[in-house]
């Protein structure tokens, strides 16, 4: 029986090559891509996400759901992405249409629909955005946290510095109050904080090389609408190479064992902050709930997610190339 699986997406290049990931992976049924505002608006998240399903061959359903955070004023990254989020690529309009339903009446149908056998049957929910959709769906139908059988995050940065600010990663900071709904809502959940998909899990300009000697039209373009990145990754970030956050969420969330290294501790979100808004605080020492100086709504949260710091960087390439061919 193939796994089910729900993508949320705010669709910029990375996510691309998420969501394509899931349409190459054997044993996948992706049952929608959900889109949210972030690093795009709706609209092009949208025609970058059927652009990409249009290019698996796939009819997938395209939801488009919330066109700004709970709260906070939208803060979009064409800077990083390019104008049209991949790279400046320009890729032709899709003939693949949107879904007239909104994604958060979509992603609440379609886990009820499949809540149907042991939670292990049930979707998958693999979130590449801001949690905004999946924040209201919950707030709407609080019963289906558990009706999801792994919730896996991109988003966050346990106790490392963040991307956005020195505290938070972008996911997160763009939709703070969305994020604690979500960390709170007692969903089985999974966190792939950027700093995963740093280091040496970055893509060499060998491996970029490589990629591209593989000759499919999967591999052109998901090094194509990445390479804009490229540069900013070496040059803004310090890091080695191409850095594919969401593909690295993808690739955990099919493959839980690509995880090298990873922890169950009480995770919540920063709210108020003035320095550290949409700081994901990551009680990896376990202080929290065993010392009475802390408030008591710490204390009461069981340790809610499961963090994921290291992948097997040679395991999650291989994995990823794979999908390219
Ligand atoms: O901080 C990285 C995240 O922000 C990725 O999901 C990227 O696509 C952007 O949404
Ligand atoms: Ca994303």
């Amino acid at each position: 029986m193939k796994r089910k699986i729900i993508i949320d997406s705010d669709t910029a290049s990375d996510d691309a090559v998420a969501i394509l990931m899931a349409h190459r992976f054997p044993d996948v049924e992706v049952l929608a891509v959900t889109i949210v505002s972030g690093n795009m608006r709706v609209e092009d998240g949208s025609r970058n996400a059927r652009y990409t399903i249009e290019l698996c061959g796939a009819q997938t359903p395209v939801y488009v759901g919330c066109a700004r955070p709970l709260l906070r004023e939208p803060v979009h990254a064409y800077w990083y992405h390019g104008a049209d989020g991949m790279g400046g690529m320009n890729y032709s309009e899709p003939k693949l249409p949107e879904q007239d339903k909104h994604a958060v009446d979509a992603l609440i149908d379609l886990v009820r629909a499949h809540n149907v056998g042991a939670i292990h049957e049930s979707p998958l929910l693999v979130t590449l955005g801001p949690l905004t959709n999946i924040a209201a769906a919950l707030i709407r139908a609080p019963e289906i946290a558990k009706m999801i059988s792994r919730c896996v995050v991109m988003g966050g940065a346990a106790n490392v510095v963040g991307n956005v600010t020195p505290a938070a990663e972008y996911n997160i900071w763009c939709d703070p109050e969305a994020a604690r709904a979500v960390f709170r809502s007692g969903m089985n959940l999974e966190m792939v904080g950027w700093e995963v998909g740093r280091g040496d899990a970055a893509l060499t300009e060998k491996e970029i090389a490589d990629v591209y000697a593989l000759n499919t039209a999967y591999a052109k373009f998901a090094m194509d609408c990445n390479v804009h990145a490229l540069q900013l990754a070496k040059n803004w970030q310090g890091d080695p190479g191409m850095t594919l956050h969401d593909p690295t969420a993808m690739a955990i969330a099919l493959d839980p064992t690509v995880s090298k290294r990873s922890g169950r501790y009480r995770v919540d979100v920063e709210t108020r902050g003035e320095l550290t808004r949409g700081m994901t605080v990551v009680d990896e020492r376990h202080t929290v709930g065993t010392q009475k100086i802390f408030t008591d709504e710490w204390a009461v949260r069981e340790k809610n997610v499961l963090v994921h710091h290291e992948l097997d960087a040679r395991r999650w390439k291989e994995l990823l190339y794979n999908c390219f061919k």
